[in-house]
């Protein structure tokens, strides 16, 4: 069972995290809450999961036993380590189920009301030692932590898109966040067998600061028929040699995401330059959220995905 304690941070220069974790608890059981448990459960970790329908949570699980099934034939895990990950992890129905949790992570839906209400209904029933982080895209962590009982011990961490693949995670502290909460995140973090990059609190932080604006302007560039949904994404993928089109992207990651970190951009810097691409935004009025509701920019629903314009 690895533990983040003083011993496993000797080499690093700075405050030494104090407290152990053993168990994790995670909200939201959508692709980023279910990647975080896959890789946290791997690790050694106890995890209690929650979202608001069970049916999330077994789509959760069906999704982590599905990856873990394709590192266990590339070679990357055995088949006993996924068994016991899977094991590792347990359905947590009530805010209460996160009471001797020694960290828990929100990663539920990108909308600041709704983040408020899951603290303010979880910060009762954990123990006073508990950390508590949220993966955000964009908002503000100094303010979601200003909603919770503990803002010293609330941080961001921002884990990539697929969780078991990428490397980084985004690690943001709140005005308020102690250098000791710092410290055992960042243990936490390394323990995962992920790097570190260090953001202020800034609205979306390092990553979706650059990469955002950059799929809303692709949209635009679809908006105003500059090119088609294949035309950009082929240019950007074999022009720029990025691995994945802009639009692509977009529906991996959500276009409801997506939406959601320009409004923060837009509204945060007060900038006219981050305004939201009408075309997205008519994209997540009509419930085309990408990937997950199978259509955004491409149609799912058939054998190969299909460009919707
Ligand atoms: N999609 C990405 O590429 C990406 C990358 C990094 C971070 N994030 C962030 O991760 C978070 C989740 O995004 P996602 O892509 O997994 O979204 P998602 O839509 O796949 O999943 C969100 C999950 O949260 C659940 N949920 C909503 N309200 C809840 C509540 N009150 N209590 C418990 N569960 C609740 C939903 O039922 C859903 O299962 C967001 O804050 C997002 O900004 C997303």
């Amino acid at each position: 069972m690895p533990q983040v304690s003083k011993l496993s941070d000797k080499s690093k220069a700075g405050p030494k995290p104090s407290r152990s974790i053993a168990k994790v608890g995670i909200i939201g059981a959508g692709q980023m809450g279910s990647g975080i448990a896959h890789v946290v459960a791997l690790s050694g970790y106890t995890v209690a999961l929650n979202d608001l329908k069970r049916e999330s949570y077994d789509k959760g699980i069906e999704l982590i036993g599905h990856n873990m099934t394709r590192q266990v034939a590339k070679g990357l895990i055995k088949d006993a380590d996924k068994d016991e990950a899977i094991e590792r992890i347990t359905f947590a129905p009530s805010m209460a189920d996160f009471g001797d949790c020694d960290l828990v992570i929100e990663a539920a839906t990108e909308d600041e009301d709704l983040k408020h209400k899951i603290f303010a209904a979880l910060c009762p029933h954990l123990k006073p030692t508990a950390l508590l982080a949220s993966n955000t895209s964009s908002i503000s962590i100094t303010r979601l932590a200003a909603t919770t009982d503990r803002p010293e011990d609330f941080i961001g961490m921002h884990f990539m898109n697929p969780v078991p693949l990428m490397e980084l995670v985004e690690l943001i502290r709140g005005i308020a966040t102690e250098d000791e909460t710092f410290a055992t995140a960042r243990t936490f973090v390394e323990s995962l067998g992920k790097k570190i990059a260090v953001s202020e609190d800034f609205p979306a932080f390092i990553v979706n600061r650059i990469l955002l604006p950059m799929i809303n302007e692709a949209v635009y560039t679809l908006y105003e028929g500059v090119g088609t949904v294949e035309a950009i994404d082929k240019a950007m993928k074999l022009g720029a040699h990025h691995p994945m089109g802009p639009l692509e992207l977009a529906d991996f990651i959500g276009l409801d995401t997506c939406l959601s970190v320009m409004q923060v951009l837009y509204e945060g810097l007060s900038d006219s330059k981050y305004r939201p691409c009408p075309l997205l935004v008519k994209y997540v009025e009509a419930g085309w959220l990408g990937r997950k509701t199978r259509r955004g920019f491409y149609d799912y629903r058939g054998e190969k995905p299909v460009p919707t314009r």
